[in-house]
């Protein structure tokens, strides 16, 4: 059963090398932080967020902080990172939970869809990461990780390809902090070692010996994407 195999690898993995990458959200993750931050890695490289998230947080420590801010201040903020609806998108949500939620960051996946900015993937990230829930969080990245693993030649343009690596994943995840630490083991090594472009790193990845389009040589044929 490769997925099982999968992941048992990766905690391990993850925890030997997330000293390497040092990023601010990682060392103290309230639902607040780990939301901000899957907000601005949405568009946005982990090492031009990085700054950003500082200093985001230093002007706007809480929620309702940032429901308050005026709007100048919030672009101003965020000036650099673009996709602006972003940001707006953020205060939007920061006055409907302190309006509605008592200031706190729902954890139901379902009432986080419904918030501004808010989708499938960064609903599963916060699920996992802040609320210690068993949902995988698949973007193009992992879903990269993935098809080479498994060798599976799906198109993963088409959403449903996506939609089934999920409930593939969800099965034999952990609730608890290995949730969002598997997650963010897929988003790493996405990031750092199954690069899209050139040469994978494999003889740094923790699957080489269970990625089964490594065995035979096509990693760099996967994944399969038709053009829209
Ligand atoms: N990209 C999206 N979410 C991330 C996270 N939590 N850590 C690193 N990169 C990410």
């Amino acid at each position: 059963e490769i997925i099982p195999a999968i992941l048992q690898e990766l905690p391990g993995w993850y925890r030997q090398q997330a000293g390497d990458r040092e990023l601010p959200w990682r060392t103290s993750p309230t639902p607040y932080h780990t939301w901000l931050s899957e907000i601005m890695l949405q568009q946005t490289r982990a090492t031009a967020v990085i700054p950003y998230y500082e200093r985001f947080l230093e002007a706007l420590p809480t929620i309702e902080a940032l429901a308050h801010v005026d709007d100048e201040r919030l672009m101003k903020l965020w000036q650099g990172l673009g996709y602006y609806s972003r940001a707006r998108n953020l205060k939007k949500a920061a006055i409907i939970i302190t309006e509605d939620y008592d200031g706190k960051l729902p954890d139901d996946f379902n009432t986080l869809l419904k918030l501004p900015g808010i989708g499938r993937y960064t609903a599963s990230a916060i699920g996992s990461i802040a609320f210690g829930q068993p949902r995988p969080a698949v973007d193009g990245n992992v879903l990269r990780v993935l098809s080479r693993t498994l060798a599976s030649s799906a198109d993963i343009a088409i959403p449903a390809v996506k939609t089934a690596m999920e409930q593939a994943l969800a099965p034999h995840y952990p609730a608890g902090q290995t949730a969002g630490d598997l997650n963010q083991a897929f988003m790493d090594l996405g990031a750092t070692i199954c690069l899209p472009n050139g040469e994978p790193h494999c003889t740094r990845c923790p699957l080489e010996r269970i990625c089964l389009a490594h065995a035979d040589g096509i990693e760099q044929e996967l994944p399969l994407k038709s053009s829209p």
